[in-house]
């Protein structure tokens, strides 16, 4: 009775994920380095259930049928290539190998390209859901070796999220294409977990909002225009009570936020690409800021902010107002950094030659990840309309949603402004899309200084472009 697929690594993903292979009837082989995972898991959450464990690589890829498929679970670095190099004496040509980690996308180029050379097929692909979508159904995010995808694919359209029947798992690209992807999903996820995040900053700052309050306005939020999954974690962690306290748990909670670096490869690669997404890195920026607390108390002595008027309290229609502004802030500025995360997904295809299918990536995104959300629909329809548009935001439906929305966008960055509760993100936004619209930016001082200072030359307004001219500016 040889297993279908195979999954090293037991973390709580890869347990997960091969809990999700077994409940959909795959017989799973598992093998963890630590073998004592191996057999917690057998008696375990695995019991019951047709699964291998195996407590040698050799047992582990004796028990595959072939070619054989098998999912690595491992840290992302040198723990995939350590797993590899374990893994390679027991294989043979045609049999597949799956990273399904947050591997840095270059490194599965690497990856992908010397194991080719050796006849295995070599896919990266993305996964996002975290520990639930592991289990129920993630959205999957395949590239590399396209040879590899017909053995895999019914195994992993079975397993993945699916949405109005719709597999949320389609092939994305060669070689490193998944990981490129996954990792651009996750500087989408850093940026709207920001903006949500100014968003509650501003409620209970400058409006003084209870927890109560903005939990209300989290829930109505997330049954609108905005829904999804974000924001529905958001309006529930306004309900979780601290055990020991019995205070809300969230106002326990160290504001000094992690990261694993998905976020910051994001924003490494857009310059790199030369691809303004300043939303997107802005929200990188602002996790190492807030990491810094010291910094912050010592700036919260020593710095002067606004001094807004505390005599003035607002009526209910200006605190509807407020709430509306800043809705349509959060609207408008996700939709830039949805804009500037396809922008960098067009660059992949000038830089690393991955053409990619937007339309169909929404449509990934709509179930199982992280930022799965209504909006994707509009964004999958957007790109049916015009699958070579330039910029998100020039689709007629999004100009439409900004037309009706700008006013409260503006209001809510200026408003930020003028009391001193940083909006970074969302400033960082409107100002992304008052700079795509400006046909006459005041970029021709700069080419005057480059010029002025280094003989960098300027290409003229009222001749052909290509044409450089230089000025003596000294004389
Ligand atoms: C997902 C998540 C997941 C993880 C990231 C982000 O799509 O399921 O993106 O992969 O949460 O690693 O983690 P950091 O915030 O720690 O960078």
């Amino acid at each position: 009775n040889q297993a279908v697929i195979g999954v090293v690594g037991l973390a709580v993903m890869g347990e997960n994920l091969a809990l999700n292979l077994a409940n959909h009837n795959f017989r799973t082989a598992v093998y963890n380095r630590t073998v004592s995972k191996v057999d917690d898991f057998i008696s375990g959450r695995g019991a019951g259930k047709p699964v291998t464990g195996c407590r040698t690589i050799e047992e582990f890829t004796a028990a595959l049928e072939t070619p054989r498929k098998i999912l690595l679970m491992v840290k992302a670095g040198a723990p995939v290539d350590a797993c590899i190099a374990e893994l390679l004496p027991h294989l043979q040509p045609g049999d597949i190998i799956m990273d399904g980690g947050n591997s840095f996308y270059l490194d599965t180029v690497r990856r992908e390209r010397e194991l080719k050379k050796q006849g295995i097929l070599y896919l990266g692909v993305g996964i996002s859901g975290g520990e639930e979508g592991a289990l129920n159904g993630p959205s999957l995010m395949p590239g590399g070796n396209r040879d590899g995808w017909p053995a895999v694919e019914p195994i992993l359209k079975t397993i993945a999220a699916q949405v109005d029947g719709v597999p949320c798992c389609e092939w994305v690209g060669p070689e490193g294409a998944g990981h490129f992807v996954k990792m651009v999903h996750n500087g989408i996820e850093y940026a709207d977990m920001q903006l949500i995040a100014e968003a509650y900053g501003y409620m209970r700052d400058a409006l003084k909002f209870n927890n109560e309050k903005i939990h209300r306005i989290f829930s109505n939020w997330s049954r609108g225009e905005l829904a999804g999954y974000l924001l529905d974690i958001t309006s529930d962690i306004f309900t979780f009570k601290d055990p020991e306290s019995g205070a809300l748990l969230l106002d326990k909670i160290l504001d000094a936020p992690g990261q694993k670096g998905t976020g910051r490869w994001t924003s490494v690669a857009a310059l790199e690409t030369n691809t303004p997404v300043p939303t997107l890195t802005q929200a990188v920026f602002q996790r190492n800021l807030d990491a810094d607390k010291e910094l912050r108390i010592r700036g919260a002595q020593l710095l002067p902010g606004a001094a807004p008027d505390e005599n003035d309290p607002m009526t209910a229609d200006e605190i509807a107002e407020e709430i509306s502004a800043l809705e349509s802030a959060l609207y408008c500025s996700k939709l830039c950094a949805y804009a500037q995360g396809f922008a960098l997904l067009k660059a992949a295809e000038r830089e690393y030659g991955w053409p990619l299918n937007y339309g169909e990536l929404a449509l990934l995104w709509r179930g199982g990840c992280i930022i799965r959300a209504r909006f994707l629909n509009d964004i999958k329809a957007a790109y049916d309309r015009e699958p070579g548009l330039e910029n998100l935001m020039f689709d007629e439906f999004f100009r439409d949603a900004v037309k009706r929305r700008q006013d409260g966008w503006r209001y809510a960055v200026a408003a930020s402004a003028l009391f001193g509760a940083a909006m970074p993100a969302t400033a960082s936004a409107l100002g992304y899309y008052d700079s795509i619209r400006r046909a006459d930016s005041p970029s021709n001082l700069i080419q005057a200084q480059r010029d002025y200072f280094g003989a960098h030359t300027f290409e003229r307004k009222d001749r052909l472009r290509g044409e450089f001219f230089h000025n003596n500016w000294t004389h």
